[in-house]
């Protein structure tokens, strides 16, 4: 629950808390059919490698050992997929994402590579997941945790259903550290991202938020005190491609 008067940020505005999600929710329900295309033509193809970084990390096992990932904000399945491909015959995914629109494009997707019976897509929101207490073996977000209006309560409930022994892998944009870089990213970033989402998705606006969430979001320092606080142990981060994103570890000990 929020208190009254408690504010957030949306993108670079000041929202009450209570009406974020759904401003959040507007961004991805209109993005939605384009949002695959989207990350290729943004990132050049990099979020494959970015991605494939975060598979190598959740290391399923390649035997018909049971294995069960949950990838919150998992949207259109990318990473559920690149898992299920890496896995052995035990491994099963479940996309657990709030937007109903992001999660048929997925549902679709799931069925064309012929991987709906190991990939299930479930609607539910990270801040009250619909699941009981240590119930997977691995929890992935990507590219998601930014958009949550509660990250705290987020954190606690990715923790909550980690088994013990479980990892908790976090793949988010961060803050770029080589020097020149910087001002190339920021021109990047609000100049050429805002155009492409208009030509491409016909919404500036979304485009617009993601790029300025981006900014808002907590430095790696910042945000792995908060995976400590939600119970995480063994946290740790690793920036990639000059700190454009870090993907962020933590494990339920
Ligand atoms: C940038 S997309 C990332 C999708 C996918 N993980 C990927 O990397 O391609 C962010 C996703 O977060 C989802 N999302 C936002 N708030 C959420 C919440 N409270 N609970 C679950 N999913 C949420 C959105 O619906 C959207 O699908």
């Amino acid at each position: 629950m929020s208190k009254v008067g408690e504010e957030t940020d949306f993108g670079f505005e000041r929202v009450p808390l209570a009406d974020k999600q759904a401003r959040v929710d507007d961004v991805f329900g209109s993005v939605a059919q384009r949002y695959d295309l989207m990350n290729d033509l943004m990132s050049g193809g990099l979020h494959r490698a970015w991605k494939d970084a975060l598979v190598t990390a959740v290391n399923p096992p390649l035997n018909i050992k049971p294995f069960a990932l949950l990838d919150l904000a998992g949207g259109t399945g990318d990473v559920a997929f690149r898992v299920i491909e890496a896995g052995g015959a035990g491994t099963r995914a479940t996309v657990c994402d709030i937007n109903p629109d992001m999660l048929e494009v997925g549902r679709e997707r799931a069925i064309a590579r012929g991987f709906d019976q190991v990939v299930s897509f479930e609607q539910g929101n990270a801040e009250a997941l619909p699941y009981p207490d240590r119930s997977f073996d691995c929890v992935t977000i990507a590219f998601g945790i930014r958009n949550v209006p509660r990250i705290e309560t987020a954190l606690e409930e990715a923790h909550r259903v980690l088994r013990i022994g479980g990892r908790f892998l976090c793949l988010e944009f961060s803050s770029v550290d080589v020097p020149g870089l910087e001002a190339l990213y920021e021109l990047y970033s609000f100049n050429v991202i805002p155009a492409i989402g208009r030509a491409v998705t016909g919404d500036r606006e979304a485009y617009q938020y993601l790029v300025e969430s981006i900014r808002q979001f907590a430095r790696p320092e910042e945000f792995a005190a908060m995976m400590r606080a939600a119970g995480f142990h063994r946290v740790s981060f690793t920036p990639m491609t000059g700190g454009v994103v870090c993907l962020h570890s933590g494990w339920k000990l």
